[in-house]
């Protein structure tokens, strides 16, 4: 599925002020925009992430009060969005109106898992061959509307198919360094969902505090939920606010996938269940400073530390039923780390699932199917590539969010990349170099973002970019075209009250 020149060119007209496609007036694609429906202008095609395909004609759908709904029977997902855009929209539900808005599950091959089309003519229709492609129809229907509720809404008449290029589209927060509320997560997960993201990992350990209720291991929270970067929030989520997280991400197409970050970066670990450290190690008090790579279990009590994992394992998998499971295995040295790899994630294959370790765990001896997350942009991932080994691609100088959106940005780091991460480094970047790739994973650090504001300067608008390259082919991605249809979306990050990055690339200074 090819976008067009012509489709292109008209998309770029769609995305500016709406009056550039006024239906009086011819606009610069010489393609027919003249409709009966009256004087206001057809809204912006603005979808992000770009669709694979579409084809605008002539004429408008105008809809006004209320729509004819058809749902099929099996599509929760998608049956709980449309119903909120309606809501959100004013649009009551009304068979006897002349608009009907069509939902239909078609057992046709080539929408593939997650694909879609949507048809906007005399009605609107949205077919997929899953729930999920269903959802991601009415996301790209509600970026077509305006975020708020108005006297009238006009459509271009147009078709749209549409399916992404990779099943990975995530983001991984660490909650760890500065704990982040559940309210703030709820928020977070309908951001993600309006971009069609369906991975969002949350790093529940690291030095710096423990954020997950373990029954079998009550201090992990009392000592390690108490602590957090100096500056940042303290704080621990109870099993079941994990367990409502998961429902509602899974309602709205996302798993949560579940990091504990193992055999470094285990400060609170320590500090809460002291045996854990080996019988010399001093420093036993929690941590609120900046290093890293200082803090190990102790290997060399494989009694003591692979009874604990497993256990501590066994309670994460009761509560997260991602598929993928993180078992962290990022900077640290010690003699026995290939060895723990291996046992951590053997354990996390007994169990059903598959690992996820980040790219230092290459050199452990794993089954092929283990998955690493890249994050050094010049870490040598090619021999892991070629055993195989599924890749998450998170390379810092692209998807670090923690980076400032620009040089210099306050209350940023620069260790990756001195001139930061602005946004149309991340929209550069080309996962198809990398042969096994699942797709691609922004990360939020959280040692200098202490609050839900500064996780939303620092994440938008370039998760919006991040879902782009995840999306859609690089082939057909052009940062132009992104700049416009994103900065036509502002609004509905307004109406989301996201505290964005003020971004100038997208006029939004
Ligand atoms: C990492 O940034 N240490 C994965």
């Amino acid at each position: 599925m090819k976008l067009s020149i012509a489709s292109k060119v008209l998309l770029a007209c769609l995305s500016v002020a709406a009056t550039a496609c006024s239906p009086s007036s011819p606009d610069a694609t010489g393609v027919a925009t003249a409709t009966d429906t009256g004087e206001a202008a057809a809204p912006p095609a603005r979808i992000v992430p770009l669709p694979a395909s579409v084809e605008t004609r002539p004429g408008e759908l105008a809809i006004a009060k209320a729509v004819a709904v058809e749902l099929p029977a099996d599509a929760p997902m998608a049956t709980r969005a449309l119903e909120e855009l309606l809501d959100t929209l004013a649009l009551a539900r009304d068979g006897a109106a002349p608009v009907r808005v069509r939902l239909a599950l078609e057992d046709d091959a080539a929408l593939g898992e997650e694909g879609y089309r949507l048809e906007v003519g005399e009605g609107v229709a949205l077919v997929a061959r899953t729930d999920i492609g269903l959802l991601h129809a009415v996301q790209s229907l509600r970026q077509l509307l305006p975020p708020t509720a108005q006297p009238e809404y006009r459509l271009p008449h147009l078709s749209i198919a549409d399916a992404p290029a990779y099943p990975w589209r995530g983001l991984s927060l660490d909650v760890a360094r500065s704990f982040m509320p559940v309210e703030y997560l709820e928020k977070h997960i309908d951001r993600m969902a309006m971009f069609k993201m369906n991975r969002l990992h949350l790093h529940l350990s690291d030095d710096q505090g423990w954020r997950m209720e373990i029954k079998r291991y009550p201090k992990l929270v009392e000592i390690g939920g108490a602590s957090a970067v100096k500056g940042g929030r303290s704080g621990w989520y109870t099993q079941e606010q994990l367990e409502h997280l998961v429902a509602y991400a899974q309602a709205r197409g996302i798993t949560i996938v579940p990091e504990i970050d193992m055999p470094g970066h285990v400060q609170a670990m320590l500090a809460s269940y002291n045996e854990l450290a080996c019988d010399d190690e001093d420093n036993l008090s929690t941590y609120d400073g900046l290093e890293v790579g200082f803090s190990v279990l102790c290997l060399s009590k494989p009694d003591v530390v692979y009874p604990f994992v497993r256990n501590v394992l066994e309670e994460v998998l009761a509560v997260f039923p991602s598929q993928q499971i993180h078992i962290g295995g990022d900077e640290i040295k010690d003699p026995l780390y290939g060895e723990f790899v291996g046992r951590a994630a053997a354990m996390v294959k007994e169990m059903g699932r598959t690992p996820i370790v980040w790219e230092e765990g290459s050199v452990a001896d794993t089954s092929p199917d283990m998955l690493l997350q890249l994050w050094n942009d010049g870490y040598d991932i090619a021999p892991a590539v070629a055993e195989g080994h599924p890749l998450i691609l998170s390379p810092c100088t692209y998807f670090y969010l923690d980076h400032g959106n620009y040089a210099g940005q306050p209350q940023t780091y620069d260790w990756c990349r001195k001139e930061g991460v602005p946004i149309a480094r991340t929209y550069s970047f080309d996962p198809s170099k990398f042969e096994t790739a699942v797709g691609v994973e922004a990360a939020l650090w959280t040692e200098l973002v202490h609050d839900d504001a500064a996780a939303d300067n620092r994440l938008w608008p370039r998760l919006a970019a991040v879902s782009e390259v995840a999306w859609t082919p690089m082939a057909q991605r052009d940062y132009a075209g992104f700049v416009q249809r994103m900065g036509a979306l502002r609004p509905h990050l307004d109406a989301q009250g996201i505290a964005y990055h003020p971004e100038p690339d997208l006029g939004w200074e």
